[in-house]
């Protein structure tokens, strides 16, 4: 294997800071997009370039070698995650980086390190047996609000016979993984706000309406920090209970239950008031929380959305003023892992990787493999090769090498199945 040629795409890809959520950095999505086309119309695949309003653009190149052939689908995404903390970065973050047997840079895992197999794959592949489609994706960070849109441009995308989504990791170099379910997710912002202006908490305590006490107070009447229950009616109603097969099944798994099998609700940020140094004695005007909910099979986020704009109205103090915005929503991924494909992809696994191939559910969330399933219904077959160690979303994030190396050869048996 050429490693330097590949070694090389994936520095120049890593060293673009496509960071879906900054607006400031829409240039570095179309450096990114342009880098990532060149190289497809390279090696001699047909590109198209789909884009919406406002949205970062999907890249769809195809290999097509005949209409007789099977078509095989190939997802994984261009954008990344923001690198802060950047002071807890060990080596810089648009900078790949080899250490300690370590592939290290801002997506490397999550989820370059997998495009650019993809495209080592490509490169490799002397006969082509089955048609390919790559469909990169540039908004999967920022919940994917474009993506069915999207795809629904292109119409070779119903001939698809099997998706590969390769966003996910195996569980350690002898443990390859196929994951069957997902969860859902639904992202809030509540602003809270009271008047114009900070006033000073002297002369307005026992006064004036504080809209971070609001909030805390929200937030503990929607969750029970301690045994994690949702409190909004009628939330659980749509949870499929686990059959005792399945759980018996992931147990196996030797990875805690409790964070992919049931629904849950964080707060992922909360800013009001002073945060800086020392002390400034004021009652905030305005409250901020970030928060999410992460669904399981059979919850639909349209609906849990309602039923948390409702619990709003009812819970939140009539002295505030408030607004929810929905920031995105996706459904919950579940799939039968018994069809041909998976069989055949779990043989590959298993020689490659000379281990049982462990199938698995994530507590993680990646909108495109429910609407892979629905849109087409075809198999969805979701795996990658990285490992728990990667640092997903975190300083640090890195990809084996030697898991790096063997997936491209993974692939490239995958390509001939
Ligand atoms: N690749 C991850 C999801 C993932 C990681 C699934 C590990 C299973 C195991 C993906 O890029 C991701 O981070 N998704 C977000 C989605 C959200 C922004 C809509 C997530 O799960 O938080
Ligand atoms: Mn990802
Ligand atoms: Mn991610």
């Amino acid at each position: 294997m050429k490693k330097e040629e590949i070694l090389k795409i994936f520095s120049q890809l890593i060293s673009i800071e496509s960071v879906s959520t900054d607006t400031k950095r829409k240039n570095e999505i179309s450096k990114a997009v342009d880098l990532i086309k060149n190289y497809l119309l390279d090696l001699g695949l047909q590109v198209d370039i789909y884009q919406k309003e406002n949205s970062h653009p999907l890249i769809v190149g195809k290999k097509i070698v005949s209409s007789k052939a099977k078509t095989f689908g190939f997802y994984a995404h261009y954008d990344v995650q923001p690198e802060d903390p950047v002071d807890k970065w060990l080596t810089p973050p648009f900078k790949l980086t080899l250490k300690n047997g370590k592939i290290f840079g801002r997506g490397v895992a999550d989820d370059k390190g997998h495009l650019v197999q993809l495209l080592a794959g490509l490169k490799r592949m002397k006969n082509f047996k089955n048609n390919l489609v790559f469909i990169f994706e540039g908004e999967e960070e920022i919940g994917s609000i474009n993506f069915e849109k999207l795809i629904k441009e292109d119409d070779f995308l119903k001939r698809v016979d099997v998706f590969y989504i390769l966003d996910v990791g195996a569980k350690s170099k002898k443990s390859p993984q196929i994951f069957y379910g997902l969860r859902g997710i639904v992202e809030f912002e509540l602003i809270l706000q009271t008047g114009k202006t900070d006033l000073h908490s002297g002369i307005y305590g026992n006064l004036a309406v504080n809209p971070a006490q609001v909030g805390f107070e929200f937030f503990s009447k929607i969750k029970d920090g301690k045994t994690h229950q949702i409190k909004i009616p009628g939330f659980y109603d749509d949870v499929v209970k686990i059959s005792v097969q399945e759980k018996k099944l992931l147990k196996k798994t030797e990875s805690p239950i409790e964070s992919k099998i049931f629904p849950s609700l964080e707060v992922n940020g909360v800013y009001s008031g002073y945060t800086g140094e020392g002390i400034k004695t004021i009652i905030p005007h305005q409250a901020v929380f970030k928060f999410s909910i992460r669904l399981v099979p059979n919850q639909n986020w349209k609906k849990v959305k309602k039923q948390v704009e409702d619990f709003a109205k009812k819970n939140l103090s009539k002295d505030v003023k408030y607004q929810l915005k929905t920031i995105a929503g996706s459904d919950p991924f579940y799939t039968d892992f018994k069809n041909p494909y998976v069989e055949k992809t779990g043989k590959v696994l298993k020689e490659v990787f000379q281990g049982e191939v462990i199938f698995n559910r994530s507590g993680g969330s990646i909108p495109a493999a429910e609407i892979f399933q629905r849109v087409y219904k075809k198999p969805v077959i979701l795996t990658g090769f990285t490992l728990p160690d990667d640092n997903l979303h975190a300083p640090n994030e890195n990809f084996d090498e030697e898991m790096f190396w063997k997936g491209i050869e993974a692939i490239e048996k995958i390509f001939l199945l």
